[in-house]
């Protein structure tokens, strides 16, 4: 039986964690806690919602409320989603979904045995776009997908306790993976840098590559750059794709553009083959615009209500998670890394 009210605390009332309590705070039959142990903070999130608990400890509210958004910085995310799913409450992560793969796998563990959703704030699959782009994608209609370039770039934040591949990436591999029908990479290989002395890996260029579709993805994360860029290419065989975050009129363009081989006249006697470039224009398809965080939320509320399962659930805050540890090993040792699923 579905309960009147949804109780839920959202832990760290940073940057995003604000954006949360806005946005739950919203949904008709949701009563949001705020735990955060900066005090200026929690002022902050007082003056703005009188209406709203707001306490420093997650001990203080835990046995009040139904479930847990976990909005601290990443190296928290295990040890508060931990203690939230052995009390029982259902739980969603922020991305990085946890630090490790061994920890990834024991909140999916402890959220099996207590019976709750652990669930995975992989946002961006719950942007309409990139589900229309999904779709595309399935249909066949951009043909084989030969390539995915994402790029996530501009002046970002410093952070001291991950770098920009930890940052940016989980959602470049998240959304890929998306695309491509929930494939994940067998292979990854990466290179990166840190471009200011003292301070963590703030550029890479990122490689992964997919054997059931024989499709490679190249992410480049910087929080190097001077323009904002959130832009997803996919080339297929037929035609090609771009996918725009930032565009809210156009976040998908499809360009009816291929390259194909065609020998001439000329070629032929000299036994060589040249490549003809087919473009028929660009197609901007019609979608409307959610943001993508208030959908996400209100999937969370859903699956707390009535048990269905989270379109991205823990295994796939694990799967991005065991991409990322590959991504740091291979940069680390300069060399390629197999993903077995076994790391
Ligand atoms: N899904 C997205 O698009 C998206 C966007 C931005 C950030 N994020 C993620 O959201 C998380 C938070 O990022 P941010 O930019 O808001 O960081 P932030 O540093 O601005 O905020 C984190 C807050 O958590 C508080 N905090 C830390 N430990 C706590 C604890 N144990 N209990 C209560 N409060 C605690 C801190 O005091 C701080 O106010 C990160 O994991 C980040 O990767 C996701």
């Amino acid at each position: 039986m579905e309960r009147a009210r949804t109780n839920v605390a959202v832990v760290g009332y940073g940057y995003w964690g604000a954006h949360h309590v806005r946005v739950l705070n919203r949904i008709p039959g949701v009563s949001v806690t705020v735990v955060e142990i900066d005090s200026d903070r929690s002022r902050d999130a007082a003056d703005i919602y009188p209406a709203i608990r707001c306490v420093t400890s997650l001990d203080e509210v835990l046995a009040d409320v139904d479930c847990v958004v976990v909005a601290t910085p990443p190296h928290e995310h295990y040890s508060v989603a931990l203690k939230a799913l052995r009390s029982k409450k259902h739980v969603l992560v922020e991305k990085p979904f946890t630090t490790s793969v061994e920890s990834a796998n024991r909140l999916v563990a402890t959220a099996d045995s207590a019976n709750v959703h652990v669930m995975a704030g992989h946002t961006f699959e719950y942007h309409t776009a990139a589900q229309k782009l999904r779709s595309i994608i399935s249909s066949g209609e951009l043909g084989r997908i030969l390539y995915i370039d994402s790029a996530r770039l501009g002046l970002g934040k410093y952070q001291s306790d991950i770098d920009v591949v930890w940052d940016l990436a989980p959602h470049d591999v998240s959304i890929i993976s998306f695309l491509l029908g929930g494939e994940q990479p067998t292979s990854v290989s990466a290179w990166t840098r840190s471009n200011i002395a003292g301070q963590p890996i703030d550029l890479a260029y990122l490689r992964l590559d997919f054997e059931r579709t024989d499709a490679v993805a190249f992410i480049n994360v910087s929080w190097i750059s001077p323009v904002k860029v959130r832009r997803v290419t996919v080339v297929g065989d037929r035609k090609m794709a771009v996918y725009d975050y930032l565009s809210t009129i156009e976040p998908i363009r499809i360009y009816e553009t291929n390259v194909e081989v065609c020998a001439t006249s000329l070629d032929v006697m000299r036994s060589e083959q040249s490549v003809k470039y087919n473009s028929d224009g660009v197609v901007s398809p019609m979608i409307p615009f959610i943001e993508p965080l208030i959908s996400q939320d209100t999937h969370f509320i859903s699956c707390v209500k009535t048990g269905m399962r989270p379109s991205t659930p823990g295994e796939d805050g694990v799967a991005n998670v065991r991409v990322l540890a590959g991504l740091e090993v291979a940069h680390r040792s300069g060399q390629r890394v197999a993903l077995t699923g076994e790391e």
